[in-house]
């Protein structure tokens, strides 16, 4: 039901087929996880279609071996108007020792759109724990370092002559 559901946890083994040049799984297979993971939970808090607008501090922390257990996991830290930022983890864990590492951390930036891809209302968040209010905190900060960030692309943009977004 929109508006109940704020978590998502994917857990599966990572396959032969993720591999990179190096033998260890790819980061554009990482980051396809975790945009699966963040539209899954935005179309289950939402209960629209959405689409990523941005991620945010994306670090990848440590590889992942083929044949580890990853879990990527995505909760709700912070509603806009239209958008939903998810804090998202990927752990993997060694099967054999049984030792969990986390290897990749982001924000999500994902947005509901109605049948024109236009931005829809979502239904608010509103942080109750001490933990929520900290996440939803963490949200706003990297919202502002976002507008540095914006500016400087934007001056990068035109600069070099980049075709602008219609
Ligand atoms: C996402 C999209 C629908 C937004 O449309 P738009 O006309 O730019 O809409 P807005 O400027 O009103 O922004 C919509 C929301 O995104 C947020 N947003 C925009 N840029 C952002 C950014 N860089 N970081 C975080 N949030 C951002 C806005 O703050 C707004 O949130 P709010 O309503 O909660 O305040 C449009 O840019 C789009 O279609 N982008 C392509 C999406 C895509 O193809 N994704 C990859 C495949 S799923």
């Amino acid at each position: 039901m929109p508006g109940t559901d704020r978590e998502v946890k994917f857990c599966f083994l990572a396959q032969p087929t993720d591999v990179n040049f190096g033998g260890k799984v790819h980061g554009g297979m990482v980051m396809k996880w975790i945009d699966q993971a963040g539209y899954a939970c935005a179309v289950g808090w939402s209960g629209k279609y959405c689409v990523t607008v941005a991620v945010g501090g994306i670090r990848f922390v440590h590889p992942i071996m083929i044949g580890n257990m990853v879990t990527v996991h995505c909760q709700l830290i912070y509603t806009g108007t239209t958008s939903m930022h998810f804090c998202c983890d990927v752990i993997a864990r060694d099967l054999e020792s049984g030792v969990d590492t986390l290897t990749t951390h982001c924000v999500v930036v994902m947005v509901a759109t109605d049948e024109a891809g236009k931005p829809i209302p979502v239904p608010s968040w509103t942080p109750q724990t001490d933990d929520d209010k900290a996440l939803a905190a963490y949200a706003q900060k990297l919202m502002d370092l976002d507008q540095n960030i914006a500016q400087e692309i934007a001056r990068y943009r035109d600069a070099a002559h980049l075709p602008q977004a219609t």
